[in-house]
């Protein structure tokens, strides 16, 4: 039986990934520093048969001590709100590059098979788009000048709109935040690490994960998870800009699924591959979806009009390598999962601070 280790494995999709670990006969620890921000001093339940070191990715003894006997590793440890990672960035840098840094480091005296890492879609900035006449656009991007107008989609040098279409991972990175710097270095660094010490290293570049357990009461995390904490205490989901950006959502079941297939298919090994639904919903659509699987429809969503530093317009996955990689297929999509979700959501403590995490950002001037 193969050993795993996952870090960060008590958090959102960590958990996820433990339990179908386990349902397909490994043997899985997690280490995980039990973050504030992400589980308010909760307990956190893992799978049975699983093992939990607390502890921090960035000390080396704790490190050293998680791999020893381990067959590969799934790293998820990170800090994860893109809007905070503005202004912390000292943490965000710390978790997520020096904590890469010191597991790497680790397996270099103990190596393991294989290293999976989940990098993210927002190492891309804007998602891939096409001009009027078909011709692929790699580096898309708003002018500050134009958001700040309220013009907040994509124009050619001559005017013309621009068709966002799905993104393949030869998209060239435009990283637009410190979080998304952190998660490109972090994937960057696990391949590096693969080549020079022949380990099979995969980075998943994940879409917008959602599903049961996620942080409700953590206003940095997934949009998804802010308007459910908003809807369940009796208040409109607010959407920055004017709720027509498009994202691509993925169940976290899904995104399990994916990081099991990548420790088991060869193919992957040395690559980054897109895990998103292959679908895209305007985040207008999803807050109404959302409020009436909730049972409250009448909760339509606050239109701010504003945008936050380093946000996108529009960014949706192409999972064609993925299905060729890994022979991965969604099989939970949104709109067949929302009442599932909304469910789990009734059945949990949903503290809103999504005003809080504007105020925070607007204090800072990182909305305008
Ligand atoms: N949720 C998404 O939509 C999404 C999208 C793209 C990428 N990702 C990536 O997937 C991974 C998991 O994300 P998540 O949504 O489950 O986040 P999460 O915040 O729910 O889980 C992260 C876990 O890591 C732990 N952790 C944080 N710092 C640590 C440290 N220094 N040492 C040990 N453990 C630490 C936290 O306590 C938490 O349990 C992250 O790497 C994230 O960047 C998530």
């Amino acid at each position: 039986m193969k050993r795993v280790l996952v870090t960060g494995g008590c958090g959102f999709i960590g958990r996820h990934v433990a339990q179908e670990l386990v349902e397909h006969g490994y043997e899985v620890r997690i280490l995980d520093v039990l973050l504030d921000q992400v589980h308010g001093g909760e307990t956190v339940s893992i799978p049975a048969d699983s093992e939990l070191i607390k502890g921090d990715v960035r000390d080396r003894g704790t490190i050293s001590a998680a791999i020893s006997d381990i067959d590969a590793v799934i790293h998820l440890a990170a800090e994860v709100g893109v809007g905070q990672s503005m202004y912390e960035i000292a943490r965000y840098v710390g978790t997520n590059d020096l904590g890469t840094a010191t597991l790497l480091e680790a397996l270099i005296k103990k190596p393991v098979e294989r290293i999976v890492v989940a990098s993210s879609m927002s190492i891309y900035g804007e998602g891939l788009y096409e001009t009027p006449d078909g011709r692929r656009m790699n580096d898309a991007r708003r002018s500050p000048i134009d958001v700040r107008a309220g013009r907040w989609d994509l124009l050619s040098a001559a005017g013309d709109m621009l068709l966002p279409v799905p993104t393949d991972e030869e998209k060239r990175p435009d990283l637009a935040s410190i979080y998304a710097l952190t998660k490109y270095a972090q994937e960057r660094a696990v391949l590096i690490f693969g080549q020079a010490y022949d380990v099979d290293a995969v980075a998943l570049r994940l879409f917008n994960v959602f599903g049961a357990g996620q942080a409700l009461a953590n206003p940095y995390t997934g949009v998804l998870a802010n308007f459910a904490s908003r809807l369940a205490n009796g208040k409109r989901p607010m959407i920055f800009e004017d709720g027509k950006q498009k994202r691509d959502f993925v169940h976290v079941r899904d995104v399990a699924r994916a990081f099991r297939l990548a420790l088991e298919q060869r193919p992957a090994a040395g690559h980054a591959i897109n895990i998103g639904s292959g679908r895209s919903y305007t985040i207008s659509e999803v807050a109404r979806l959302l409020a009436e699987a909730m049972g409250v429809p009448r909760l339509s969503p606050e239109i701010l009009g504003k945008s936050r530093a380093g946000d996108i317009r529009n960014c949706f996955a192409d999972i064609a390598k993925a299905r060729e990689l890994l022979g991965f297929e969604p099989s939970h999509l949104l709109e067949n999962s929302l009442g599932e979700f909304a469910a789990w959501v009734r059945n949990s403590v949903a503290v809103d601070r999504g005003a809080d995490m504007k105020r925070e950002l607007e204090e800072r001037g990182l909305v305008s």
